[in-house]
């Protein structure tokens, strides 16, 4: 980036930062309109939507803001490149979700998308996601290299389901009957199941309460206010012994 990128970058933050709520929800809303796919990649549970692109548009600008000194964002990029690990996020959705935030803020600023302003957010925006997809790509050789691991999804068979003080245990084994990466309590994991009705995937993470090297369990407690979309409630009311779910990797958190 050119110093004028960075001065116009860092200039523009309170503002997008002032409409915060206006960036994301017209950021995610344009978002999944123009790239429906990423249905199945998003939770569209209504009590999470909204905090996931309220979360990436924020590290967008606390990065932005911090863009001399990258450093200082260093735990925030562990913490968000274990999250899209857990949730198989690849190199190419950077360019969907980065075409759709610079859209976002040339809109929440009233500039031209072809302007100055948004080529410094452009150049930005690029820096950060080389940082991220870097990282990421490191998680995944370090899983996949491991003995039973795997990067992305993996297919297993629920083996078990049992009822716990609030919820049920679920123990899964892979549906490959190969060994399964060695993971410890307290990890945890993504779990994908299949919107009923709906061609849609949802995913959601799950703490895992014991692991072995042929099956994982982690406890499913029902949420209040549930919608469509709620994993657990799918788990708990659609899924028997002998259905097939797919799940990522064990990683701490
Ligand atoms: C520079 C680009 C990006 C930044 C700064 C970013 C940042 C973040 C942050 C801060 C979170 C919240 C982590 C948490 O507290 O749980 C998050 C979650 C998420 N991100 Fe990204 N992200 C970026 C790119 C992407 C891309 C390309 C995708 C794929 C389409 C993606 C998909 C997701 C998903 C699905 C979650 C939800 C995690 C959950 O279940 O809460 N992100 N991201």
């Amino acid at each position: 980036m050119t110093p004028e990128h960075i001065e116009l970058v860092k200039s523009t933050v309170p503002v997008l930062r002032e409409n915060g709520v206006a960036l994301t929800s017209y950021f995610y809303k344009r978002m999944l309109n123009n790239s429906p796919e990423l249905k199945n990649v998003f939770n569209l549970d209504s009590q999470n939507s909204g905090r996931q692109p309220r979360a990436l548009a924020a590290a967008v600008l606390a990065y932005a803001e911090n863009i001399e000194n990258p450093s200082v964002l260093a735990k925030a990029i562990e913490h968000i490149t274990t999250k899209h690990v857990s949730l198989d996020i690849q190199p190419d959705q950077y360019a969907i979700v980065g075409d759709n935030l610079l859209h976002s803020i040339s809109e929440v600023l009233n500039v031209p998308f072809e302007s100055e302003l948004i080529a410094a957010w452009k150049a930005a925006y690029l820096q950060l996601a080389d940082i991220l997809i870097g990282v990421e790509k490191q998680k995944y050789n370090n899983l996949s290299e491991q003995t039973g691991g795997w990067a992305g999804w993996r297919p297993f068979k629920i083996t078990q389901i049992e009822a716990s003080e609030s919820g049920k245990i679920f123990t899964v084994e892979a549906s490959d009957a190969q060994a399964i990466l060695s993971a410890a309590p307290n990890q945890f994991i993504s779990v994908k199941v299949k919107v009923p009705n709906q061609e849609l995937e949802q995913p959601q993470q799950f703490v895992l309460s014991a692991a072995s090297d042929k099956q994982y369990q982690f406890e499913v407690k029902a949420v209040e206010n549930r919608t469509e979309y709620s994993v657990a409630n799918i788990l708990l009311e659609n899924y028997h012994v002998g259905d097939q779910v797919q799940l990522t990797a064990p990683q701490a958190k």
